[in-house]
């Protein structure tokens, strides 16, 4: 009796280690993150989609987090999808390499933008791309266009804001952001090419997030038509420049296709012509809506807070007493603007252009104890590590001060212009940009919001429902220095 009992024990210790030994060889898909993928392809696709254009897209993360975790699978946009918060996360996606986690937009939108963009590329083609672009948009080399961006500015608010009443702003900012990158990665400045590229440019973006058929009068088809037409005017251009440089009759720095030029010549490896258009195009993408984003929600701020709007203009005005008239800005005043880029990094915190951002992993990735399989997207939700109390205290007020006290924010937590080797590459350039705009706006005119409904749709990015028209009023001469 005593011997059965022995052997069923013993068998029973055999059955529960081969038992677990058995779970811990299991293949890894088994450990997936928690959460529905919902029904194939479409999961919860329209879901989010309805929160973003509700200007809902907060609740829906933190319903999603409450629920699951700061890690859970969904189905988005066609793909099963590990979905990621939390500072952690964002280290996490900021210093994992290339060979584990790729950039790869949905193929309509790389059918549109091109395949070459820097978003697609990964690994050496990345880094040779990128290198390209920051060679022409790093500080040192930035500081010598701040005259052409004052220049165009300017011009800018003489065209669209002067003698005015009344302002829309976010459309008329767009059109801003875009001669902004016209006149300084084109060389193009004003005239009929310029209004054709802006056109062409509308077109193509307006198909983005359209349903992706490609048969004559839809949207996709169009927006594919306008890119093909945008592409071509690009290569004619750097056509142009390539002759202009070989007669030495313009300067390989004056813009960034003839700086890529200038760079191809020295080393033909560094960058195709192909490349540099799609590359161009990227740039108009990356320019246009989150600058326009961050400068029009800045307004906006500022016309509902009037004691941050008298500390901005007590800086600028300090900053306008110390120039002659109709002087350039210089990079070093730029620099000195640290209160008003304080605001904008609160606009930016409170409202940032991109709410997070998607991947592909490469390979199955184990992270906070499950498995990210091999193929499947990663999104996460960067931007809600901006609305964490325990980092941010009262997260939604408005409140620019919070940099003076907190010197140093905690790593990955405020993380606008993303991080690791895909950071943003044009922090720099819409800083010039912004600062430059806020400056003329507050030292030549003060404003009032039209109406007390500014609310906005994300498109992914903030679009304002109504635009956000302004009442103008010229200021006092005597408060006007330029
Ligand atoms: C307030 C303005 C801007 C914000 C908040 C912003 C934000 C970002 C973020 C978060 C990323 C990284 C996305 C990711 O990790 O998937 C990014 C990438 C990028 N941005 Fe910006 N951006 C701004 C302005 C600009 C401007 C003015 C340019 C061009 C002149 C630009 C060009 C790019 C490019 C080319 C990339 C891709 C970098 C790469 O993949 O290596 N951005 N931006």
């Amino acid at each position: 009796m005593e011997t059965t009992l022995f052997f069923a024990l013993l068998l029973l210790l055999l059955i529960s280690l081969v038992v677990l030994q058995t779970r811990r060889s299991r293949p890894p898909n088994r450990r997936l993150p928690p959460g529905s993928l919902g029904l194939p392809m479409i999961g919860q696709s329209f879901s989010l989609l309805k929160a973003l254009r509700a200007n809902n897209d907060q609740e829906w993360f933190k319903e999603r987090i409450k629920k699951y975790g700061s890690i859970s699978k969904l189905t988005l946009f066609g793909h099963p999808t590990v979905f990621l918060h939390g500072q952690a996360a964002n280290k996490f996606i900021y210093t994992c390499d290339g060979n584990t986690l790729a950039n790869k937009m949905p193929p309509s939108l790389s059918r549109i933008l091109g395949k070459k963009i820097i978003v697609e590329l990964n690994g050496e083609d990345h880094k040779r791309v990128r290198a390209a672009i920051l060679t022409f948009l790093r500080p040192e080399v930035l500081k010598l266009y701040a005259e052409k961006m004052d220049k165009e500015i300017r011009n800018h608010l003489d065209d669209h804001w002067r003698g005015k009443h009344e302002v829309e702003v976010m459309p008329v900012l767009k059109v801003l952001t875009f001669n902004v990158i016209c006149s300084l990665v084109l060389g193009l400045e004003g005239g009929p090419i310029r209004a054709k590229l802006l056109s062409l440019f509308q077109e193509m973006t307006r198909g983005l997030l359209s349903v992706p058929i490609n048969l004559p009068l839809t949207q996709f088809n169009r927006s594919i038509n306008a890119s093909a037409r945008l592409k071509t005017v690009v290569m004619d251009l750097i056509r142009e420049k390539k002759t202009v440089l070989e007669k030495n009759q313009a300067q390989s720095h004056q813009d960034l296709i003839s700086h890529l030029i200038t760079i191809q010549n020295e080393n033909p490896k560094s960058t195709s012509d192909d490349e540099i258009v799609d590359n161009v195009v990227g740039l108009m993408f990356g320019g246009y809506d989150a600058t326009s984003s961050l400068i029009s929600f800045m307004i906006k701020l500022l016309a509902e807070h009037p004691s941050v709007y008298d500390a901005v203009v007590k800086e600028q005005d300090g900053i306008a007493r110390n120039k002659d008239l109709g002087e350039c800005l210089k990079w070093e005043e730029l620099m000195n603007m640290k209160y008003t880029w304080r605001v904008a990094m609160e606009v930016l915190r409170l409202t940032p252009p991109f709410f997070g951002s998607f991947r592909r992993a490469i390979k199955d990735i184990e992270y906070g104890g499950y498995i990210i399989p091999k193929g499947w997207q990663v999104m996460w939700v960067s931007s809600m590590t901006h609305m964490d109390a325990n980092i941010f205290p009262e997260p939604s007020q408005f409140n620019p001060s919070r940099f003076n006290e907190q010197t140093t924010t905690p790593p990955y937590s405020l993380v606008p212009f993303g991080g690791g080797p895909r950071i943003c590459p044009g922090g720099e350039f819409a800083k010039m940009e912004t600062l430059t705009m806020i400056h003329y706006l507050v030292t030549q005119f003060t404003w009032k919001l039209s109406l007390k409904d500014n609310s906005f749709r994300r498109d992914p990015m903030p679009i304002f429902n109504h635009g956000l028209p302004i009442l103008i009023f010229p200021r006092e001469q005597d408060h006007a220095m330029i």
